[in-house]
């Protein structure tokens, strides 16, 4: 046991417990996915300089909910603490997150507020999340077991080009940006409002729709 997980003697075990329910709850894809995104939020948070173990636990636990009944997600939706987009309720892509982060409070897993906000906004994002947010965020996204389009901020990240005063944030944006790219020039999808709210935030722009004209 090293020194950090020392001092909250909780981390491994919260792990443990949050690696069995997902197992449990998700199909294999999923489950790899999660892993995947615990490894690559707790990479983010140790290269920032954030808490690598938050990144980790939210990492793994985001989409713990992502298989449940809709009106389940919703029910554990509606119970969470904290500003939500009214989209939640009426977007099924959307509530899982916040259900998750419900659960996760009410299975006395975690009573970290940077891990319970990572989890419940890792979709929609909210501006002014925090870094282990932030870093969930990403990791959701460029996670190595799925989406080539991601495969250059890897790179970037791996080059350095992130690095220094602001990287998380310029990274969050260049995320942000490749992927609505993608959503646009690709899967054809309207972008979301909460995913502009986010990058406008970030990237200090006023942004209403992508490609920007
Ligand atoms: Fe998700
Ligand atoms: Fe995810």
């Amino acid at each position: 046991m090293n020194a950090e997980s020392m001092s909250r003697p909780d981390a491994g075990p919260a792990v443990a417990r949050v690696r069995a329910l997902a197992e449990q709850r998700l199909d294999g894809r999923r489950y790899r996915h999660c892993v995947g995104a615990a490894e690559t939020a707790s990479a983010l948070c140790e290269r920032y300089g954030y808490d690598a173990d938050s990144g980790y636990l939210a990492g793994l636990a985001h989409d713990l909910c992502k298989q449940s009944e809709i009106h389940t997600q919703i029910e554990l939706a509606r119970s969470f603490d904290g500003p939500l987009p009214e989209s939640v309720f009426s977007n099924p892509r959307l509530p899982h997150g916040p259900a998750a982060a419900v659960l996760l409070a009410r299975e006395g897993l975690s009573t970290d507020p940077a891990v319970l906000e990572a989890v419940a906004y890792h979709t929609f994002g909210k501006s002014g999340m925090g870094p282990v947010a932030l870093a969930v965020y990403i990791a959701d996204k460029i996670e190595p077991s799925r989406r080539d389009w991601a495969s250059t901020i890897r790179l970037g990240i791996d080059e350095g080009r992130f690095d220094g005063d602001g990287g998380l944030v310029r990274l969050a944006t260049a995320t942000i940006e490749a992927m609505l790219d993608r959503i646009v020039a690709e899967d054809g999808r309207p972008v979301a409002d909460t995913t502009l709210v986010l990058y406008n935030s970030l990237s200090g722009k006023s942004v209403r729709e992508w490609p920007v004209r």
